[in-house]
């Protein structure tokens, strides 16, 4: 399968002025590497504020000017510059945003979902795919001609997919595209992103539902604080015995059917300068208190933890 998307050791900070002319530099993002292949489904969880949406927005080129961003980002095996990413978003790579208020306010929502188009055949033809994926999600007709201010907070997040669906993506970035969805809707949504994935396309889904990571992805990336923790796949996420971070572990023994056991403690805000999950974490060792992990590979899993085998070697 060939690669379709690498994100190699991203990082994304954020320059802010406190008190006037106090500079301060936020790490939001730090030495991030996920990759997506052709028919494959990666899922990306993680509790809010962890970084996900920026990772969605630094794949598009659609991060706020006050971003800094280091590490290198390729689609189909070539970097992707900002003009290459203006070039090709809403066409190859399609994002189903977080917010409706990417909509935008002054255009009816069929004309955005067929995306500009000066050629009236391909006009027409897209129109098609555009009333066939708005009758999918329950968008009759009368919904076309409408503007965003029209639509109910569903409606909003229906037109949202579809809009991302009409133009056939090779690589969906969905950012969490399922709550607020009636459960009809959210099955439909899961339905289509597998059918992207069995046409031979990429998705990296975005999501902070761990059971709707489990029901669609082949494999799951744990954000914890702006790092990727773990990268590991579907079959071993059902396992808690089979993950290796200990916040993955926790992560899994919080679902429902596990009796909820929730993990203590927040994420910390500001850069740490030892492991992000020093402060909650069961199996610490000292140097994880100074010293961060790198990502490594360990049998095809990649995990970011000093102490992942659970033995203690007096460091
Ligand atoms: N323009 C900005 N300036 C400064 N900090 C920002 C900016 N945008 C986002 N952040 C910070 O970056 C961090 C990550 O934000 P992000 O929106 O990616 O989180 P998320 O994982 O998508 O959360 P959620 O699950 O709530 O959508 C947050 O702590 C946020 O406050
Ligand atoms: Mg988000």
């Amino acid at each position: 399968m060939g690669k379709l998307l690498e994100v190699n050791n991203l990082s994304i900070s954020f320059t802010q002025y406190v008190q006037g002319l106090n500079r301060h530099d936020s790490k939001v993002i730090s030495d991030l590497t996920i990759e997506v292949d052709e028919s494959e489904i990666v899922a990306v969880l993680g509790s809010s504020g962890s970084g996900k949406s920026l990772l969605a927005h630094s794949i598009l080129g659609i991060l706020p000017y006050n971003s800094k961003v280091t590490g290198e980002i390729k689609y189909k095996g070539q970097v992707l510059d900002q003009e290459l990413k203006e070039q090709i978003r809403g066409k190859e790579i399609s994002l189903i945003p977080q917010s409706v208020n990417y909509l935008d306010p002054l255009m009816k929502v069929s004309e955005q979902a067929i995306g500009e188009c000066e050629d009236e055949k391909e006009h027409a033809e897209r129109k098609i795919i555009q009333r066939e994926v708005f009758n999918k999600y329950g968008l009759d007709e009368s919904v076309d001609d409408l503007y965003p201010f029209e639509l109910s907070g569903g409606m909003a997040r229906k037109v949202l997919l579809s809009t991302a669906l009409v133009r056939d993506p090779t690589l969906l970035i969905a950012d969490e595209p399922t709550p607020g969805l009636d459960k009809k809707s959210v099955e439909e949504t899961i339905k289509d992103i597998k059918n992207l994935k069995d046409h031979g396309k990429g998705v990296l889904l975005i999501t902070h539902e761990i059971d709707v990571a489990l029901k669609t992805a082949d494999r799951i990336a744990i954000f914890y604080s702006g790092y990727v923790i773990e990268i590991n796949t579907v079959e071993n996420f059902k396992d808690a015995e089979k993950v290796l971070h200990p916040y993955s572990k926790a992560l899994i023994n919080s679902l429902p059917k596990n009796g909820f056991k929730l993990t203590e403690g927040v994420q910390p805000l500001d850069e740490v300068p030892g492991c992000p999950y020093y402060e909650n974490c069961p199996i610490r060792l000292d140097k994880c208190a100074n010293s961060k992990p790198q990502l490594e590979e360990h049998e095809s899993i990649m995990i970011r933890c000093f102490n992942y085998k659970g033995v203690n070697d007096g460091a």
